[in-house]
């Protein structure tokens, strides 16, 4: 029988890449969801902010990919706590309620950029948020931990770097961190696939990019992860198109959004 994944968040940058990829496979019951309905693409309404419907929508649920998220990544009072955090806690309660194997989070490099570029950061290194944004991804990293060990739900956590979508990279520092469409398809597939003994996993997700931030060969024999694209092959045409790259290179991993 296939798998079934939820997803939320589907009719984003990253949620609509994977809800697509992911179904173009065959391979999986697939029931995306974002905060509006859109009937084209298939996609159901879902607030993770209200529980009923998270929980309704998580019965039978193999996989949850939690990838919903509302913009305003510095409003800590009116959009991080409310709608990231508690939509994240709506998300495992329904996990736990439901039965749901795994849940994979779409985290952030934001959630260690206050580490200097350069230097070399393992997953299990610890957090060094850069603002409120990175601070609730580790919140909520930390939430897939509780619920590994004390509700047995694997928790798998994505630090993505760079998704612009279909477009090249736009800066120096997101050539170091980016990822393509179909490597990030396939990582998440690797997330629901890879082992069930994995009880809870933080990754960086990134393309095989030649000056990446991080070391992620490991992925590979861990998870099955072969990322196929490299940012600095698209460096040339990303000039072209941008009339030059966005020179946003700090200190710091986390760029500007460690003193904005
Ligand atoms: N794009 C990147 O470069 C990048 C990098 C690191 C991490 N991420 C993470 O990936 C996730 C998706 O990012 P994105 O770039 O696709 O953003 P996006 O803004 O394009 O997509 C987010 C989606 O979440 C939906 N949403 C907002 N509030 C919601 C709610 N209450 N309930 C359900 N859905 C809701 C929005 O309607 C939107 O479609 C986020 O968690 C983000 O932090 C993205």
């Amino acid at each position: 029988m296939k798998k079934k994944l939820l997803i939320t968040g589907a009719a984003g940058k990253v949620g609509w890449s994977i809800a697509r990829k992911l179904r173009e496979t065959g391979r999986y019951d697939i029931v995306a969801t974002d905060l509006e309905e859109d009937a084209e693409r298939d996609i159901a309404s879902l607030d993770v902010t209200n529980a009923e419907d998270v929980r309704r929508l998580a019965e039978g649920v193999d996989t949850i990919l939690h990838i919903g998220w509302a913009e305003d990544d510095e409003d800590f009072l009116g959009k991080v706590l409310p709608v990231n955090v508690t939509g994240a806690y709506h998300i495992y309660e329904a996990a736990r309620e439901n039965g749901v194997r795994r849940v994979v989070f779409a985290s952030s490099n934001h959630a260690t950029g206050f580490y200097r570029a350069g230097e070399n950061v393992e997953p299990e290194d610890p957090y060094r948020p850069d603002s409120f944004y990175g601070l609730s991804k580790c919140y909520i990293e930390l939430l897939g931990r509780l619920y590994a060990d004390k509700h047995g739900i694997s928790s798998f956590n994505v630090r993505i770097g760079n998704y612009p979508g279909n477009r090249p990279p736009a800066s120096r520092r997101a050539l170091k961190i980016w990822i393509s469409e179909r490597d990030l398809a396939s990582l998440f597939a690797c997330c629901v696939e890879a082992d069930p003994k994995i009880d809870f996993l933080s990754l960086y997700g990134t393309s095989a990019n030649s000056d990446n931030y991080y070391d992620i060969a490991y992925l590979k024999d861990l998870i099955g992860y072969e990322p196929q694209d490299d940012a600095a092959e698209l460096q040339a045409e990303a000039e072209r198109l941008y009339g030059g790259l966005k020179d946003d290179e700090q200190p710091l991993q986390g760029g500007g959004f460690t003193n904005r």
